[in-house]
Formats: structure tokens, sequence, C-alpha cells
């Protein structure tokens, strides 16, 4: 059985990975940072917006192409009203916030997720935001709002079983990349690191089809104080590791 070869150059030094393009981010933690603080909760998620600035910012710098985060999840929904109604208030803010200052540092805006349940002025403003984004190219910022891995695929399965009860579509031409072609993160190539702050080690229902192979991250800090040195020390340890995509390597 044949080794698979190191990736070590002739000079003896291990050979670096492309830095990923696309960095997804699950912002974990936000409540324990209050809680250590006896702050509130939504004190964390305050700061936790805090963090996603410095994570928009670091990633442009460093030069990503696609940056993801996890805002709002479907399950979400089970927390308190109250917490749920100061999730909903931040998304609300940084949009009128920040809006115009990602459109002149030409971030493209993309909103994932169901559009199920969301309130009319929620819905105005993710189109709004992404509209006005939406022919930007520095950086493509996935905001995860109202967002379920298996829902993603659902929505996907129930949009080829309407084109094939159309007659539109013969089911032996469904592939993994018809499926890929009709996620909400259609327009991002798939996620080439997966980060999770907080120590928790779950993907929690997050880009389950276009994370695929994604390189997974967890680090041991919460995300209100995470920053760009942080985004640096994932990209670093991300170009260390070695990728074969189930083959052997180079
Ligand atoms: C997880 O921390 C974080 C969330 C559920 C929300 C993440 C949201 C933000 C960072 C701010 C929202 C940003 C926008 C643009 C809407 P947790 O509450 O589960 O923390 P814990 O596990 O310590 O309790």
């Amino acid at each position: 059985m044949s080794e698979p070869k190191p990736s070590v150059t002739d000079a003896g030094v291990a050979t670096l990975r492309p830095p990923p393009r696309h960095v997804a981010i699950i912002m974990d933690g936000n409540g324990r940072w209050a809680k250590a603080r006896g702050l509130p909760r939504a004190m964390g998620h305050k700061e936790g917006v805090e963090a996603l600035r410095r994570a928009v910012e670091a990633s442009r710098d460093l030069g990503l192409s696609h940056l993801s985060v996890y805002a709002f999840s479907t399950e979400n929904w089970n927390r308190p009203q109250q917490e749920i109604d100061a999730l909903f208030d931040l998304l609300r803010l940084f949009v009128k916030r920040d809006l115009a200052r990602l459109h002149r540092d030409g971030v493209r805006i993309r909103i994932i997720g169901s559009r199920d349940g969301l309130n009319e002025d929620i819905l105005g403003l993710i189109d709004e935001a992404m509209n006005l984004t939406k022919a930007n190219t520095k950086l493509t910022l996935n905001i995860a709002f109202n967002y379920g891995g298996r829902g993603e695929i659902v929505a996907a399965v129930k949009q080829i079983v309407e084109a094939v009860q159309a007659g539109r579509l013969n089911p032996t031409e469904i592939d993994e990349a018809m499926i890929s072609r009709m996620i909400w993160t259609a327009d991002s190539p798939d996620p080439d690191l997966v980060i999770r702050t907080s120590g928790e080690l779950r993907l929690s229902n997050f880009l389950l089809w276009s994370g695929a192979y994604a390189e997974l991250m967890f680090m041991d800090l919460w995300w209100p104080d995470f920053n760009k040195e942080s985004l640096e020390k994932a990209i670093d340890a991300f170009r260390r590791r070695d990728r074969r995509f189930g083959g052997l390597g180079s």
C-alpha cells in the first residue's frame, strides 16, 4: 500500500495550501460572554455585531472573497421572544447603519435562509440590502438568517420535484451539481473553512450541503472576542492542514 505523499517541497519546507476563498462562521458564545460579565444576553448579541463588523473588515483585508455567518437559525425560534426580538432588531440596525458603508467598501450582501415567518419590514430591508449591493465584487457577505441546512436542502428538493412534475426536468438529469445550483448559497463557492467559536463541537445545521468538504475549526473564544487576529490564526492553521477530498493527496 503506497503512503500518501507528505506536503513537503524539495527544499524540505512544508507547502502551504492556498488561503481559503470562502470562510463560514458559526458565531457562538454571545450569551456566555454576556453572562460572564453579569450582562443580559442581548448585550452579548450587540457585542456580537461589533465582532461581525471586525470580521467583515478583516475578511476584506485578508483577501477572502466570501464570508458566511450564522446569525439566526430556524432553531433559534425556540428562544424566549425577548431574545428573538433583540436578534431581529440587531439585523434591522445592522442593515440600517452599515449598508451604505458596506456598499461603499464593495461588499455584496446576501441574506440566505427562509423568508417564511419574517415580518414585511425585515423582508423589505433584506431586499434593499441585496439589491443595492448585488453588483459589488470585493467581498460577498452571506448572512444566514432564518436559516437551516436541512431546510435549505428541502427547498431545493421541492424545486426539483416541481420541475419534474411540470415536465421541465427529467429525473435522470438530477445530480449533485443541480442541487448545488438550487441551494440558497448557490452563487458562492463551497466554503473552504467553517469556524465555530465558543468551544462547542457541532455544525448545528449550518451549510450541510455546501460545507461537505470544508475544513472545520473550533476556536476556544466567545464570538464577541473575535477579531482580525483570530481570523488570521484560523487561516494560518487552515493553510497548514493537508486537504485530500477523499483521495490520497498530491
Ligand atoms: C450564538 O450565541 C449566537 C447567536 C444565536 C446569534 C448570533 C448573532 C449575532 C452575532 C448578532 C446578530 C447579527 C446580525 C447581523 C443579525 P448564543 O446566544 O447561543 O451564545 P451562548 O451559546 O453562549 O448562549
